[in-house]
């Protein structure tokens, strides 16, 4: 068997497009949907990621500020900004990108933003409404994994659902929806003792670890659906995945690839978020 590629970009052009749609709708009554994306440093991934984010605001429709400032900035300075962005109406989302300098406390800084306008979901305003399934806005990456079961019609109910990682960002979030859809869900990490044991048991399979080759073929049982979270480089440099694409291709259904997979549906995700975050104020 090979696998079907499940094509995040052809998903997100899809999704976003939805968004587009959604966003002119809202502009007819008045109301632009607006993110506001803060930087604090000069980490270089950060600010690849966070020209991602505006830019594809700016192509969804949506409103974007980018505020960068000084490694240096001090915490009191950037809760102040939180606090104020807060309470500004052109403003539905805000996102501050981690990592932050060592001297600033992120739980503290997230904690700030209002849970009204948490488009990245780290809040644990947004991580109880998760758990206890009260509205409330999803992490970005597993939220962007169910979309992609999603579109395969996938019926996760009685399904073993296997999440390999446990961050407040991927991980545990991804346990949780998996189990709101009514999966039997496993969460391997670090610690477990035998990890193919447990994945050659999984319908479904979350890789969310960074680390390359953590998911070989041997440990896939044929058929499943993998879905592969990571973002490492190999020895030539490039970019790739937990999962050892061309090994587990063989035996999975279905399988994501890196790049091209998760990392879109990231983003794309971050604009449902801020879209919704925008409709819900004009409610
Ligand atoms: N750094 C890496 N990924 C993310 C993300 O999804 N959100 C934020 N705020 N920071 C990140």
């Amino acid at each position: 068997m090979t696998a079907q590629i499940i094509d995040g970009n052809a998903l997100s052009k899809q999704l976003r497009t939805e968004v587009a749609t959604r966003a002119q709708a809202l502009k007819a009554k008045g109301i632009t949907p607006g993110l506001a994306v803060v930087l604090v440093g000069d980490n270089q991934a950060s600010q690849v990621y966070v020209r991602n984010k505006v830019k594809a605001c700016e192509d969804a429709g949506l409103h974007s500020v980018l505020e960068k400032y000084e490694a240096s900035m001090t915490e009191a300075d950037l809760l102040a900004r939180v606090e104020a962005l807060n309470n500004d109406p052109s403003i539905h989302g805000i996102l501050v990108q981690l990592p932050l300098p060592a001297h600033i406390d992120a739980q503290k800084v997230i904690e700030a933003i209002s849970p009204a306008k948490d488009v990245d979901g780290f809040h644990i305003a947004s991580a109880g409404a998760l758990m206890t399934g009260m509205p409330g806005f999803w992490p970005c990456t597993p939220y962007g994994c169910m979309k992609m079961l999603e579109s395969i019609n996938y019926d996760l109910k009685g399904k073993h659902a296997v999440v390999i990682g446990r961050s407040n960002i991927v991980g545990k979030p991804m346990a949780l929806m998996l189990l709101q859809k009514n999966a039997t869900v496993t969460i391997c990490h670090s610690g477990t003792k035998d990890l193919k044991a447990m994945t050659l048991q999984a319908d479904v399979i979350v890789a969310a670890v960074g680390k390359r080759n953590v998911l070989t073929a041997d440990m896939v049982k044929p058929g499943a659906v993998v879905l592969d979270v990571g973002m490492n480089r190999n020895d030539e440099g490039k970019l790739c995945g937990d999962v050892d694409f061309e090994g587990v291709k063989q035996v999975a259904s279905h399988i994501t690839p890196v790049p091209g997979g998760v990392g879109p549906m990231t983003i794309t995700m971050l604009l449902v978020n801020t879209l919704e975050a925008a409709e819900r104020a004009s409610k």
